[in-house]
């Protein structure tokens, strides 16, 4: 199964959103990060079909997705990134509505119903309307919704977005419990959302991918350009102006400074560190 964009460009008047991208997703989670405005939900409203390219095409297993049409859509399960939830409806409505959207047959949808409320913990309150819900409630519905007919293609825009730590991992860890045989594809700001689940990343930034790869591979790029420097605080302005600093933290001596330097010739006493995803994300984006 192979999922392929290829030189997909969408311009709004005269704002490139997303300018010739090409790339190739296949089965297993990946990361789409980038600031506001990168072009993150444009691809995937151009993926989920529900905005037509200015340019180039996407190819479901090497045919256009215009051409499969609802063949291809009946495939893909898609979680937007605004809360367009009814509020006066019940989970269980709301959710039997989302299934004959999809074109499940009753039976179908009783069962992926009673499946994925289950897994999204959900079961207890069916009956109640979504406008009771909590915001933690209505990502897992809006989850539960994009699972219905168990999709090959998992699209989520920002599934954890207002959400609290405990419920961000719970978001978290069953969407890497779903993932297995799929292309599942999360836009988020949040580094940490994807960090230890994605087998690739993709920065995206003003309609361009600007890295694409594993985890490890991306972060070979700032090995040893990542340190820890020990300053006091009068030092910190001429720091974080010389510097992109991703992290502060203070000691009984004074001030901890996790800096990204290409290269570096103060004096502070320092000691490099492990890079991660956030520091690379800050090293592309800017501080
Ligand atoms: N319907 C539209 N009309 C005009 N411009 C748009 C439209 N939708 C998006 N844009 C512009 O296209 C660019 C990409 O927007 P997009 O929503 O894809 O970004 P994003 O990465 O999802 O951002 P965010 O992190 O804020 O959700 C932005 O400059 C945005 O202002
Ligand atoms: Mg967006």
């Amino acid at each position: 199964m192979k999922l392929t964009l290829d030189g997909l460009t969408k311009t709004y008047k005269d704002k490139v959103a997303l300018d010739d991208i090409t790339f190739s997703f296949t089965p297993g989670i990946y990361g789409l990060l980038g600031p506001n405005g990168a072009g993150k939900s444009t691809m995937m409203n151009l993926i989920t079909d529900n905005l037509v390219p200015t340019n180039g095409q996407i190819l479901f297993d090497e045919r256009n997705i215009g051409e499969l049409g609802s063949e291809y859509r009946r495939r893909l399960g898609y979680m937007p990134q605004q809360q367009n939830i009814y509020p006066d409806l019940s989970l269980r409505r709301f959710l039997f509505f989302m299934a004959s959207l999809k074109g499940l047959k009753k039976a179908e949808s009783e069962e992926d119903i009673s499946r994925y409320v289950r897994m999204v913990n959900l079961r207890e309150v069916l009956g109640k309307k979504l406008g009771t819900f909590s915001g933690g409630m209505k990502q897992r519905a809006l989850i539960a919704q994009a699972l219905l007919g168990n999709p090959d293609i998992l699209i989520l825009d920002e599934p954890t977005a207002g959400l609290d730590p405990k419920e961000r991992i719970r978001v978290r860890n069953l969407i890497s419990e779903v993932a297995k045989d799929k292309i599942v594809i999360i836009a988020t700001h949040v580094v940490t959302d994807v960090e230890f689940i994605a087998k690739e990343i993709i920065m995206l930034s003003g309609g361009k991918i600007l890295r694409s790869g594993s985890p490890s591979e991306l972060l070979r790029e700032l090995e040893g350009k990542v340190r820890n420097i020990h300053i006091k605080d009068e030092d910190l302005p001429q720091v974080n102006e010389r510097y992109k600093v991703s992290n502060i933290t203070r000691d009984e001596n004074g001030v901890i400074a996790r800096i990204i330097a290409d290269s570096y010739e103060d004096t502070f006493a320092n000691e490099t560190v492990r890079p991660g995803l956030e520091d690379l994300y800050l090293y592309l984006n800017g501080a």
